[in-house]
């Protein structure tokens, strides 16, 4: 009944790793394909070492599946593979991140990862019913100058490439690394975005605000702890990417029913709802809404206002926005 309800609210997936949707299946057979040999014998014995303790736990497979990625088609199928999975959960619009170093610094050119990923963003409307976008991100674990780097290689893109974003290990990362490289993405024109106050302290989210001007915080659970950036953000109508199964898996919260996705919106915060990673932490993002309602009781109400933020939250222009918000209308 609720799962029929959750999965006919049209929703808007804005906060999703490409690289994070590749299942064990498709791991296996693109190794296959490209004679990559994994540190796994099967799909059983990969899905059995998805047992992560916090981020870096989980960085370290996730990097390490993304080895078998290889070719244009590899990337084209990988999200190709996404849309089909988003489209039966009635998502309507997918801002999609990508780790461009990743790849570039295991030897696969920068073309092969973008031509391969918009192929498939392209004809998204055309095959799936949903249209999207391309973040994006800069691996905060490298250095300033390699996102530099990486941003100039995106610059002739930037038709393709909408917003950038940073993430990978966040202690220790913080945003002020690369002041100057989304000083120059945002004068290139491209919208920004930051993981921050995922294990990261509140201080994370004021300097992605504050030095890089980001329009979206991914994350930002932590954002709680500090009253007078709570008010910021809903005064500011700055949005959270919220990923609630992501949360629990890397062990920011021990148990969903300890989550505070219904404090945030109790407290006016524009939160979302989003899968993050969801081959690897059970679930896509129709998983995720089922998962804080069960566990924290949330109304159909706080289910609307979570889909409604989700269109508001988007890059999307005022007008398409707007199309898609009819679509709640009775
Ligand atoms: N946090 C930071 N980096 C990431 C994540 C995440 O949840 N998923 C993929 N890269
Ligand atoms: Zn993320």
């Amino acid at each position: 009944m609720i799962e029929n309800y959750i999965a006919s609210l049209p929703k808007a997936e804005l906060h999703l790793h490409i690289e994070g949707t590749f299942e064990p299946e498709l791991i296996f057979k693109l190794a296959d394909r490209n004679k990559v040999k994994l540190p796994y014998a099967s799909v059983e014995a990969l899905r059995k070492a998805y047992e992560f303790t916090d981020l870096q736990s989980f960085l370290d497979l996730y990097y390490a599946c993304m080895n078998v990625l290889r070719t244009e088609e590899d990337f084209a199928e990988l999200a190709n593979a996404y849309f089909e999975k988003a489209s039966k959960q009635n998502v309507v619009h997918a801002e999609i991140f990508f780790d461009p170093q990743a790849h570039t610094q295991r030897g696969i050119s920068f073309d092969t990862v973008i031509d391969g990923l918009w192929s498939a963003v392209k004809n998204s409307k055309k095959n799936f019913g949903i249209t999207s976008k391309l973040i994006m991100c800069f691996l905060r674990d490298q250095s300033a100058e390699s996102a530099m780097e990486t941003l100039n290689q995106a610059i002739p893109y930037g038709e393709r490439i909408v917003a950038v974003g940073l993430d990978s290990a966040e202690r220790g990362n913080p945003p002020s690394k690369f002041a100057e490289v989304f000083a120059k993405a945002r004068a290139c024109g491209f919208h920004a975005t930051a993981h921050a106050g995922e294990e990261g302290p509140t201080e994370y989210v004021w300097e992605a605000i504050n030095i890089l001007k980001v329009k979206r915080i991914d994350h930002g659970v932590r954002s709680l702890e500090d009253p007078k950036l709570v008010q910021h953000l809903v005064e500011s109508a700055i949005p959270l990417t919220v990923c609630p199964l992501s949360n629990v898996k890397l062990r920011v919260f021990d148990k969903m029913t300890d989550h505070n996705i219904k404090d945030m919106l109790d407290a006016g915060l524009h939160a979302t709802i989003n899968s993050d990673d969801p081959a690897y932490f059970g679930g896509y993002i129709g998983e995720n809404y089922r998962s804080v309602h069960e566990a924290l009781d949330l109304q159909q109400a706080d289910l609307i206002k979570l889909a409604v933020n989700s269109i508001n939250a988007s890059f999307l222009t005022h007008t398409e926005r707007q199309e898609y918000l009819t679509l709640f209308e009775d």
